[in-house]
């Protein structure tokens, strides 16, 4: 079973010009859907959720655009927490919380502060989030903090990530169809499958989810090695 999905939800500006509504109308159906997807995906047994939902490179957009995609964060933040709390569920951010503006900042750090505690799934939302700017921050926490010269490992460099209690994602899901990685994960990606959809992500839910889940049963993974049935001739 998978213990943790990453998700680049893509295509809320599609999914809004192809209705005749405005972007940020597309990224407040977008933001809907995060507690939908998030609760199907804890019913179905997976522990971690990582959603990018404003990368570093987002701030480019145009300044109203950007106001709306901080609002919906202040508005995800206070308007899911009771559930989240009822849910036991821990919110969690990955990326530079120094850029949050203040419209938004009370209400993310209560929302981390109050479901610290919780253990039953985390919603880890990737915002001002960068996967070249996350490991700048590990290279530049481990000048900052760490005492010994010993050569860094790959397994002592993950504890300096920004959430190295989260396991690696085994699947990433991109909706909106685009094929690239867009800055998002590098790291924790080195092994996902990939799984990219050309649903808008307004209109990704319980059942999108679950076909990616399905996708995700069929694949062989081999890390490298070989998976051989067994009674397979080998090369000796
Ligand atoms: C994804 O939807 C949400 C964010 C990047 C904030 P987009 O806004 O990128 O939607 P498209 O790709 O333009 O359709
Ligand atoms: C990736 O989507 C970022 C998020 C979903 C938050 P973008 O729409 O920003 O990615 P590009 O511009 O197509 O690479
Ligand atoms: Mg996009």
């Amino acid at each position: 079973m998978i213990q943790h999905v990453a998700i680049i939800m893509d295509g809320n500006g599609r999914w809004a010009t192809s209705r005749g509504l405005s972007r940020s109308d597309g990224h407040r159906a977008g933001a809907k859907q995060i507690s939908v997807v998030a609760d199907a995906a804890r019913k179905m047994g997976i522990k971690y959720m990582t959603i990018y939902a404003f990368s570093t490179e987002n701030w480019k957009r145009p300044q109203p655009e950007v106001a709306t995609l901080m609002s919906l964060l202040r508005e995800f933040t206070t308007d899911t927490l009771d559930q989240m709390m009822e849910n036991n569920v821990r919110f969690c951010i990955s990326g530079r919380v120094e850029d949050i503006p203040l419209i938004a900042r009370n209400s993310v750090f209560n929302a981390i502060e109050k479901t610290r505690n919780n253990d039953g799934f985390t919603i880890n939302v990737a915002f001002s989030y960068g996967g070249r700017a996350e490991i700048v921050y590990a290279v530049n926490k481990i000048l900052k903090e760490r005492k010994s010269d010993k050569p860094v490992t790959e397994e002592e460099f993950r504890n300096y990530l920004y959430h190295p209690e989260i396991p690696d994602p085994e699947l990433m899901i991109r909706t909106g169809g685009e094929l690239r990685i867009s800055n998002f994960l590098l790291w924790q990606i080195s092994y996902a499958e990939l799984y990219v959809t050309p649903v808008f992500w307004p209109d990704f839910g319980a059942d999108e989810l679950r076909k990616a889940l399905e996708s995700f049963a069929g694949r062989d993974r081999r890390f490298g090695g070989l998976n051989l049935p067994s009674g397979d001739a080998v090369d000796k």
